[in-house]
């Protein structure tokens, strides 16, 4: 393996995997470390992909328990196979973990396994441990990329023990489906992992300190999507702050205030979802003097993606903006090719996002909340899944498409989608918004019949008032 290249890359996850891959295309030679023995960060191995792999496999199981039978099919004896579901679930991350390294292979990347640390520009020391002896090698580049992802923040008085109080990561492998799982934090971690173990039997309460859900989604949508979310068996407690736990003999209890008043909660698992931080551990930052902004934890850089170190560059969660693994993408190829001279830009005002509850939440733009602070005129589009086709026959009819346009120029600000497959929607409304199109222009084209994509036309249709199916 050669010491010095053009590019090291640290981390191998979306943001640092994909500046890796584009880099090379490029003509840089590069090389990619992480100390998890495999590539692909914590999207691939314990977030994004296990995840929705459990949530594909739990509705399924929804479906086949609860379901069918207004399909007219009857099935006798369904039961679940946990360790089977689990087992799926790991075949899935090694599939793609695998397709990274094949990735990497035909771009000529080198992958490094072993923990990484600055000694000062350009220069990154890699740490690893074979068979109980430590060795440290030095590579040395002209830009070193940090890409080294968020880890969870957790709440100081409900210290993670890895079996009752868990993360994310743990409660992604559950041997057993809990009896009752409390989940601290109504965000997108504990809406789609309590989403998943409440498919598969568990009680799930989740507390949230906001009077609301998913904070900062479009209110009526959050609220619709709490309503659907009651309906499937998840328990809420709104406005009520997680203040400590304890745990006896295999129950936690958890200690909260709720209006002024103390309230318990009592479970066999407890999952603390209540955001995330960037992952700067032992990167050596402090030493070689990387500016991090001293309250968000976050990496400060400039448009090329360059920190305060000349030929030291972050991307990713690392840095401003929404820790989303499509965003740490986007960011990898715009560092690569702002290095190699071209003048890429990111949208980052037209960063979709997507909550994989059943059914899904998909947003762009602003929300109507937004929009209404910024007090301009503007209108606003709906229109129901019930009231349309295909979502009558694949009996899936909760949510609705919301559309708000700009009331002079009907462009359009904000497009949310609470429905079916409403993560795949989404993307012909970051299209449009991309090139500033308006509510009128989705109005005018063509959509495909039964399709749910009608309802997204629909919902253009009426920021007009003129929707057909309504
Ligand atoms: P989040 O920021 O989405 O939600 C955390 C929730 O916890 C908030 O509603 C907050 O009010 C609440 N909270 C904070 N302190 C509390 C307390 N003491 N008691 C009760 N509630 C409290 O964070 P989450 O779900 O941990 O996700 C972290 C990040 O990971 C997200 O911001 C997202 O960027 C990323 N992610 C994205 C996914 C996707 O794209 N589908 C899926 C999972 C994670």
């Amino acid at each position: 393996m050669p010491e010095r290249y053009d590019l090291i890359v640290i981390g191998a996850g979306p943001g640092g995997y994909v500046a890796a891959i584009r880099a090379a295309q490029l003509g840089l030679s590069v090389a990619c470390v992480d100390k998890r023995n495999a590539l692909g960060g914590t999207c691939l191995n314990i977030g994004c992909i296990p995840s929705k792999a459990l949530l594909d496999s739990s509705e399924q199981y929804a479906l086949a328990k609860h379901r069918l039978d207004r399909h007219g099919i009857k099935l006798e004896g369904v039961s679940l196979d946990l360790a089977a579901m689990q087992a799926r679930k790991e075949k899935v991350v090694k599939s793609l973990t695998d397709g990274v390294a094949y990735l990497f292979k035909k771009n000529k990347i080198t992958p490094v396994f072993g923990t990484a640390r600055l000694l000062g520009a350009g220069k990154v020391a890699v740490k690893k441990t074979e068979d109980g002896v430590s060795k440290e090698m030095v590579l040395t580049a002209g830009a070193v990329l940090l890409a080294t992802g968020s880890e969870p923040t957790g709440i100081p008085a409900l210290a993670y023990d890895g079996t009752s109080l868990v993360s994310s990561t743990e409660a992604l492998a559950f041997e057993k489906v809990p009896q009752h799982l409390i989940v601290v934090g109504a965000g997108y971690i504990g809406l789609e992992l309590g989403s998943v173990w409440s498919r598969l039997g568990a009680k799930v309460t989740v507390v949230e300190f906001l009077p609301r859900i998913l904070p900062l989604a479009d209110a009526e949508i959050a609220e619709q999507l709490q309503r659907v979310l009651a309906k499937q068996g998840l328990v809420f407690q709104l406005d009520t702050k997680v203040t400590g736990a304890s745990t006896h003999g295999g129950q936690v209890i958890v200690n909260a205030t709720s209006k002024g008043k103390d309230v318990l909660f009592q479970g066999d698992k407890v999952l603390v979802a209540v955001g995330r931080r960037p992952y700067t551990t032992g990167l050596g930052l402090q030493e070689i003097g990387v500016k991090v902004d001293e309250r968000s934890g976050r990496v400060s850089v400039n448009d090329d993606f360059q920190t305060n170190v000349p030929g030291v560059y972050a991307i990713g969660d690392l840095i401003e903006g929404p820790m989303l693994a499509h965003k740490a993408q986007d960011d990898g190829v715009a560092f690569a090719e702002r290095l190699t001279g071209k003048k890429t830009l990111v949208s980052y005002d037209l960063v979709p996002s997507v909550v994989y509850t059943w059914p899904e939440v998909a947003s762009v733009g602003l929300t109507e909340e937004q929009v209404k602070a910024t007090g301009r005129e503007y209108s606003v589009g709906k229109f129901p899944f019930a009231a349309n086709g295909r979502a009558r026959c694949m009996d899936d009819t909760d949510g609705l498409v919301k559309i708000i346009a700009d009331g002079p120029t009907d462009r359009v600000l904000g497009a949310h989608i609470l429905g079916p497959r409403a993560s795949d929607m989404i993307a012909e409304l970051v299209a449009v918004m991309e090139f500033s199109g308006s509510a009128e222009d989705i109005a005018r084209t063509s959509h495909a019949h039964p399709t749910l994509s009608e309802a997204v036309r629909e919902a253009a249709l009426a920021v007009d008032k003129r929707a057909i199916h309504i």
